[in-house]
């Protein structure tokens, strides 16, 4: 048995990966096992597709049309396409890991440098999304069956819920999320979903921006298709009665929802902490399994984020060893792996 043969008839399982895991030969046995569908960690994200030479030596030719570079892109369609697995994009339009320069008049590499001007944010805004998924369709056409259009714009410590630092914010205003889905909708390839992506969904006052700011206003106009929850856990400090009710208020707006980076942190191998991952895996799972069977919320992919407990980005971020994942170093199934799987069996 194994996690996508399990879910099969509920949702799509993935996992993020990075560039390394696609190339490790038991990484891919794991992957081809378990998943239908991946997300590339880092490598599909703008600072690995902005040709940063290019743009910044010639800002006169690339001022309004971005220069893209697909390689590390094209290495996640590859082995998506040779392994059969689907592909989520991550992500077209964040605040973070795109270069300060991209939003600069000129391109320009000083920080201090004036932010360029709306209309030349909107054109480069455009030009990168044009450019990402034109390319894609062309080069393997239905491998990527979700993006991430738009990733954490809102921010649950602002009172009107916008992240007001983001730079995309600062040049544009509150519509860049706007404009994202319409150029998104305007160049996907037909059956692509768009979505709209970001962390603490099942925080109260942050469901409600989200449902009031940004989906509401797609629907009506027709650009988005889903809603990404992320699913950063912390075990024990996360209330899974209000992920639930956050599944339910994103799946009675008629959209699709997807978890979309799924870990729950946790600082200890002991097991009992094991034991504890393992249950709230379960009740997450059997939250997400009876939304889907009782037609309360169309549940379509859950992705954990990363294969392993030793890879986690968790360990950095937290600073502290993090073991929140259903395989251990060396691919072992968790307590957490036999409790997911118990949901459906
Ligand atoms: O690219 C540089 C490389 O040049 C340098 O040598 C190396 C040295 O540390 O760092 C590299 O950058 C790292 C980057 O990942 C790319 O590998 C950063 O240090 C590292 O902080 C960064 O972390 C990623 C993080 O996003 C950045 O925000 C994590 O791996 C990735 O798991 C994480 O993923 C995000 C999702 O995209 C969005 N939701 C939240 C989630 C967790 O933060």
């Amino acid at each position: 048995m194994s996690l996508k043969k399990a879910y099969e008839q509920y949702f799509k399982i993935g996992t993020s990966v990075s560039k390394w895991n696609m190339e490790w030969p038991q990484a891919t046995r794991e992957l081809q096992k378990h998943y239908n569908s991946i997300t590339g960690e880092n490598g599909m994200k703008p600072m690995f597709v902005l040709d940063m030479q290019e743009n910044v030596e010639h800002p006169e030719k690339y001022n309004i049309n971005p220069a893209l570079n697909f390689d590390s892109i094209r290495s996640f369609l590859k082995f998506s396409s040779e392994n059969g697995l689907g592909l989520r994009g991550h992500t077209l339009v964040w605040h973070n890991q795109t270069p300060l320069w991209f939003f600069k008049e000129n391109y320009s590499l000083d920080e201090k440098a004036p932010w360029a001007d709306k209309e030349t944010m909107l054109a480069r805004m455009e030009g990168y999304i044009r450019g990402v998924l034109t390319f894609v369709e062309k080069e393997c056409p239905g491998v990527i069956y979700a993006w991430d259009v738009v990733n954490e714009a809102m921010e649950e410590n602002e009172e009107d819920g916008w992240r007001k630092k983001s730079p995309w914010y600062q040049t544009v205003g509150e519509d860049f999320v706007a404009y994202a889905f319409r150029f998104a909708r305007k160049y996907a390839g037909p059956g692509v979903k768009l979505f709209y992506n970001d962390y603490n969904t099942f925080l109260p006052k942050k469901r409600e921006d989200i449902c009031n700011l940004i989906l509401k206003p797609l629907l009506k106009e027709g650009v988005i298709d889903g809603i990404g929850m992320q699913g950063h856990l912390i075990l024990n400090d996360s209330d899974l009665k209000e992920f639930e009710k956050s599944v339910l208020a994103f799946g009675e707006l008629g959209l699709e929802v997807q978890v979309t980076e799924l870990d729950i942190h946790c600082n200890s191998p002991e097991e009992e902490a094991m034991k504890q991952l393992a249950d709230t895996y379960a009740k997450l799972f059997g939250i997400l399994v009876d939304a889907k069977k009782n037609g309360k919320a169309n549940v379509t992919s859950v992705t954990f984020w990363g294969m392993k407990d030793d890879e986690s980005w968790l360990t950095g971020f937290r600073k502290e060893k993090s073991y929140p994942l259903l395989f251990g170093e060396k691919y072992q199934e968790k307590a957490a792996y036999e409790a997911v799987m118990r949901v459906v069996q």
